[in-house]
């Protein structure tokens, strides 16, 4: 097992073991790629929420929240064209009886030769030690060009058969390229058919098309059928956003990677309406504003790289991902897109509806251009999670595992501890915590010794470990263990409130964001 490999496994087992994620409908074996977040997962999920909506709703006078249904009528579907060509190629092993995303299959074949330039490189820096230029053997070395070679001349080939919609030569490509199924071994494949990702149920009693709805396979189009009503309610003007957060759905036909990728999920999305011929400078300035967001966290700028579309969407003029170091490598964790004046004008065609904006300033009616911005709050879950976990070797030779969630999204604030269970301790620990709890979610934990309990807090990404002992009763001071420097200092408990405030405060991230 490789070591991202290794990475993932111990994130799972440290978000189950400590009450963050647990596997869905456990007690019946569980749900595929199903979870369900348990104590400390509901409240970290709730604070990345609430980050987002302040940078968005609350920091931003011209953006505003909505809140639209899951469920939506079924033209909306039709008129996004997620309906026609919302799928994904997927073929069978017919051995296994496993289903696979074909394009996946050639791309991780791909992926080998890319495998094979990090081994050749990785032999190169031990063959020539501190002398090892890499950007000089990347370009020369002949073993590393015929690899880079190769990917380039698969790269083109999938491009182009995926843009013509080519399934059989998909297929083609599979079998020229001897891809075998990993579970079975064999070639035995089905032909490649097209997939539609989106869920559908029955509206009502009454089966068949007639009531057939869908579940939504992305929150925006909740916000594009709501533009009108929006726009007159508010009075905003050009240029002004929507934000919401919610459910989504996608029957992806291989959900994996723990909470990267699930068939239930949600979206924290914000379309930001243009004027147009202005959309590639808000493109530009909402790539830079959600770069910012997620640095401010303080994970590490290392965790960060944009990739930027050369392939576009048939309805997008400039396109971005903001990408994440997950322990799998680096992985799509937000979009920004400039969406032109598809969707709405799309809206209008289905509808029969305007949806356009009056601008007082040009004197005339146009359909805004769409800036959007989209983040999986699953996926900002597991890269704040993922990198916050440490293994950490302390000066004594011991070892400690420490979650360094950024403070102001940590579960708990605080944890206030007394030494001991007796003498009046448990009472005046509670008393702190009557004080801190209006502002602060506190834990009391008095089980065990106060070592382990300090493990435990750092474990679950206390930001501050209050410890009460027998002093505390003379001249009213605590001590307090910073979770990351573990340095213990004594305070007033008068103080406490402050020193807390300064470190948890989301006011520091927002003012940088
Ligand atoms: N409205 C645009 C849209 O939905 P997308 O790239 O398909 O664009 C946006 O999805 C974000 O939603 C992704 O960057 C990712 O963070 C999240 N996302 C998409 N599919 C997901 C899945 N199956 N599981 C978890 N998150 C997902």
């Amino acid at each position: 097992m490789d070591k991202k490999e290794d990475k993932l496994k111990e994130v799972i087992s440290h978000a189950k073991e400590y009450g963050y994620v647990f596997p869905s409908s456990e007690i019946y074996d569980g749900l595929t790629a199903t979870y369900d977040y348990g104590q400390l997962g509901a409240e970290l999920k709730n604070n990345i929420k609430n980050y987002w909506w302040t940078a968005m709703v609350q920091m931003n006078e011209e953006i505003v929240g909505l809140d639209a249904a899951i469920f939506m009528h079924p033209k909306t579907w039709q008129a996004s064209g997620h309906t026609e060509a919302f799928n994904d190629p997927m073929i069978d092993n017919k051995d296994s009886k496993k289903r696979y995303r074909a394009d996946v299959l050639v791309e991780e074949h791909i992926e080998k030769y890319r495998d094979k330039i990090k081994k050749d490189v990785a032999k190169g820096k031990k063959r020539f030690g501190d002398d090892f230029d890499e950007v000089q053997f990347l370009a020369t070395n002949p073993n590393v060009k015929r690899s880079q070679d190769k990917i380039d001349a698969l790269e083109a080939q999938l491009t182009e058969i995926l843009e013509s919609d080519d399934l059989s030569a998909l297929k083609g490509m599979i079998e020229e390229l001897g891809i075998a199924c990993p579970v079975a071994g064999s070639k035995n494949w089905t032909d490649v058919r097209q997939f539609n990702l989106m869920f559908s149920t029955e509206l009502g009693s009454v089966a068949g098309d007639a009531a057939k709805i869908y579940l939504r396979p992305e929150t925006a189009q909740g916000i594009f059928v709501n533009f009108g009503n929006v726009q007159k309610t508010s009075r905003l003007k050009v240029p002004f956003g929507i934000a919401q957060i919610g459910k989504a759905f996608r029957n992806e036909i291989v959900a994996r990677q723990f909470i990267f990728r699930m068939r239930e999920f949600e979206q924290m999305e914000m379309q930001y309406f243009v004027r147009p011929g202005e959309e590639l400078k808000w493109y530009e300035y909402w790539k830079e504003k959600r770069n910012k967001w997620h640095k401010a966290l303080g994970l590490g700028e290392e965790f960060y790289r944009d990739h930027n579309h050369i392939k576009l969407a048939h309805y997008a003029n400039a396109a971005s991902d903001i990408e994440f170091d997950f322990p799998m490598g680096f992985k799509e964790l937000e979009g920004i897109h400039s969406r032109t004046d598809f969707d709405l004008k799309k809206h209008e065609e289905f509808s029969g509806k305007k949806l356009q904006f009056f601008d007082p300033e040009l004197n005339k009616n146009y359909v805004p251009y769409v800036i959007e911005t989209s983040v999986g709050l699953d996926r900002m879950f597991l890269a704040v999670f993922s990198a916050a976990l440490k293994n950490e070797t302390l000066e004594d030779g011991s070892e400690r595992v420490v979650l360094s969630i950024p403070p102001a999204l940590a579960p708990y604030k605080v944890a206030v501890m007394p030494l001991t269970k007796k003498d009046g301790l448990p009472d005046k620990a509670r008393e702190i915590i009557d004080e801190l709890k209006f502002d602060f979610n506190c834990q009391y934990d008095e089980k065990d010794s106060i070592g382990k309990r300090y493990r435990r807090q750092d474990a679950i990404g206390t930001p501050y470990h209050v410890t009460v002992d027998h002093q505390t009763l003379e001249d009213n001071t605590v001590t307090i263990r910073d979770r990351d420097t573990m340095e213990q200092v004594r305070v007033a408990i008068t103080d406490l409130h402050g020193i807390i405030d300064e470190k948890v405060s989301m006011k520091k991230l927002l003012k940088m964001g």
